[in-house]
């Protein structure tokens, strides 16, 4: 069984036994984050980009638990830079972790790193297929709608996909639609809208959407799912 909590935007933990991984930490800052970064002791955090929103703050997590931060090369040698723990991929890339198994999937998107009024090159944004106690999940980061997840869905039996569907940033509700015709996954959850007014979706009207395509679950910020 692995737990799965939203924490609001694009930010996830997955348990399984002793294992909790971090997904996009965006905590402080985040008006509907119900959890201050300080509660959270994740063993692995993953960072799809470099964005504020997503890297968010793992770096102080990891300096402060010791959890690796798994990311593109870029992105993870700017965290070392600060004196956090990491491991570097990059896309089409897999590694074996204690917690299961990461490959580093495309996502049209952007990904410097600003920082003290300065801006860092953040290398290419990407996406994540994870295992984790004998389930996949698919979480696309911030993305457009692209072809190749048809493949994405060919290569990996996805149980749950995790996809934006804020628009503006990333894919809008019709295009996270033919995401999830391409991906096919059992479960899809939503994410990147309502954080801000400029992405604000009805995510129940996106989910009646996906009837007969795969069950979808929104959650509020705080809830959770079992897989
Ligand atoms: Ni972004
Ligand atoms: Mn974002």
């Amino acid at each position: 069984m692995v737990h799965v909590k939203f924490l609001g935007h694009s930010c996830f933990t997955l348990e399984h036994g002793p294992h909790r991984v971090l997904i996009d930490p965006f905590l402080t800052g985040n008006p509907v984050c119900p959890v201050k970064a300080d509660s959270l002791h994740p063993t692995a955090i993953l960072v799809s980009h470099g964005h504020g929103d997503h890297l968010g703050d793992a770096i102080p997590i990891s300096k402060r638990t010791g959890a690796l931060i798994i990311s593109c090369y870029e992105v993870v040698s700017f965290c070392l830079g600060q004196g956090a723990t990491g491991h570097g991929m990059h896309i089409g890339g897999g590694h074996d972790f204690d917690f299961g198994r990461v490959k580093l999937t495309p996502a049209w998107h952007g990904s410097a790193i600003e920082f003290d009024g300065q801006s860092a090159y953040g290398g290419t944004p990407c996406g994540f297929v994870i295992r984790i106690g004998g389930k996949t999940i698919y979480h696309s980061g911030d993305t457009g709608l692209f072809g190749d997840m048809e493949l994405i869905g060919r290569l990996n039996k996805i149980d749950l996909a995790c996809l934006p569907i804020g628009d503006n940033y990333t894919m809008g509700p019709d295009d996270a639609v033919e995401a999830v015709r391409m991906l096919k996954p059992a479960r899809v959850v939503p994410m990147h809208y309502n954080t801000f007014d400029l992405i604000r979706q009805d995510p129940e009207a996106f989910g009646k959407r996906l009837d007969h395509l795969a069950e979808c679950s929104v959650l509020k910020p705080g809830e959770s799912l079992e897989l």
